[in-house]
């Protein structure tokens, strides 16, 4: 006789005429004939907090004990932020930092964790429920039992009654986050609007305009035909701090095209020089560097989502996700021939999110 693979059982053909076991075709389905009977629940044995009243109040003690030891931890980690600030090159600075805000955040989340897990084990009912297999959408009958359930639960977990522990808990779960807000605040610039921060960059009139990241100016008549040029402002390299910031928005890719090729509206006709043309590097998508450029058809690719910006006609877009076309720099030169810039952008660089005021 055949044997079950898994369970080595015998295993019986079953009638013809019987319907297909999940599905099978009848005459193929077979059953076992031992199935394995249902153990049932184990005997209950109930909890010294369901026998002692004391044991009782003590673990509701303990509970809000704990929720309000997570709201400590989370006004510690607050404290802590602004009390071991990270100084610049100062590395024990930034370890007193992370230690300190680490521990508050630690020990309001374990607090609230701990807490939870020991309401639900001594105080809540301590029952066994069978829930039955049903269709998604349940009969009206169902639903009315959901609603009892719910009222069942409110009753028997005491979070109506038992208002220190549920009031701790939300004081707690509210607390909780806060420090979050604090720290992510604490990257954005303290003492600058950051969106004016982003409408201007380091460019100014008379700036010249240098090769990334040697910082060599650059003079119109090294942009040969066809050629293209990754650009900072003269200067960036000396900067000290924020140079990665300033860059990140006033990078610039240098193109020379022949003039006949360009399209330039009337108010942009001195935009150019000669045929060189700057626009910013920051794709206007979600800010890329566009480092792509195909000099045949006169087209920027973005490599991040694949925008393309046709240079012939003021980088607007015709191809992928970006909105709007990259911004143009205006550029000129100065007696001495090195291409300078006329002024900062006129619009924001970057994705367009930023220029919706
Ligand atoms: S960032 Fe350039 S296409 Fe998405």
């Amino acid at each position: 006789m055949a044997k079950d693979d898994n369970s080595g059982k015998d295993l019986t053909a079953a009638d013809s005429s019987t319907v297909g076991h999940e599905g099978a075709p009848a005459g193929t389905a077979v059953v076992v004939r031992d199935a394995v009977a249902n153990p049932g629940f184990p005997p209950h044995r109930p909890r010294v907090t369901d026998l002692n009243p004391s044991a009782e109040r003590q673990a509701e003690r303990a509970v809000y004990t704990l929720f309000y030891l997570s709201i400590v931890g989370s006004v510690f980690a607050i404290i802590a932020y602004m009390a071991f600030p990270i100084i610049e090159e100062d590395p024990s600075s930034v370890r007193l930092n992370n230690l300190f805000i680490g521990l508050g955040l630690t020990l309001a989340l374990l607090a609230i964790g701990i807490g939870a897990v020991h309401w639900g084990k001594a105080l809540m009912f301590d029952h066994e429920g069978v829930d039955e297999r049903h269709p998604v959408r349940g009969s009206d009958e169902t639903r009315e039992r959901a609603v009892e359930i719910f009222h069942e639960a409110n009753v028997e977990s005491g979070i109506g009654r038992r208002t220190l522990i549920r009031n701790s808990l939300i004081g707690a779960l509210i607390a909780f986050p806060l420090p979050a807000v604090v720290l992510f605040r604490g990257l954005g610039p303290q003492d600058t609007n950051p969106s004016a921060l982003l409408e201007h960059t380091m460019w100014k009139k008379g700036t010249r305009l240098a090769i990334d990241p040697t910082g060599t100016p650059i003079k119109a008549s090294d942009v040969t035909l066809g050629s293209a040029f990754h650009v900072i402002p003269e200067g960036l390299q000396d900067l000290g701090h924020g140079k990665l910031e300033e860059k990140a928005k006033a990078a610039v890719l240098l193109m020379r095209l022949k003039p006949e090729d360009i399209n330039e509206p009337a108010d942009k006709k001195d935009w150019s020089y000669n045929g060189i043309v700057a626009y910013s590097k920051i794709c206007t998508h979600v800010g890329c560097p566009v480092a792509l450029y195909e000099q045949q058809t006169h087209t920027l690719l973005c490599p991040c989502h694949q925008s393309q910006f046709d240079v012939t006609n003021q980088c607007e877009v015709i191809f992928g996700p970006a909105k709007r076309p990259l911004p143009q720099l205006p550029i000129t030169v100065d007696s001495e021939g090195y291409l300078i810039a006329q002024s900062d952008f006129t619009e924001p660089v970057g994705p367009s999110f930023w220029e919706r005021n």
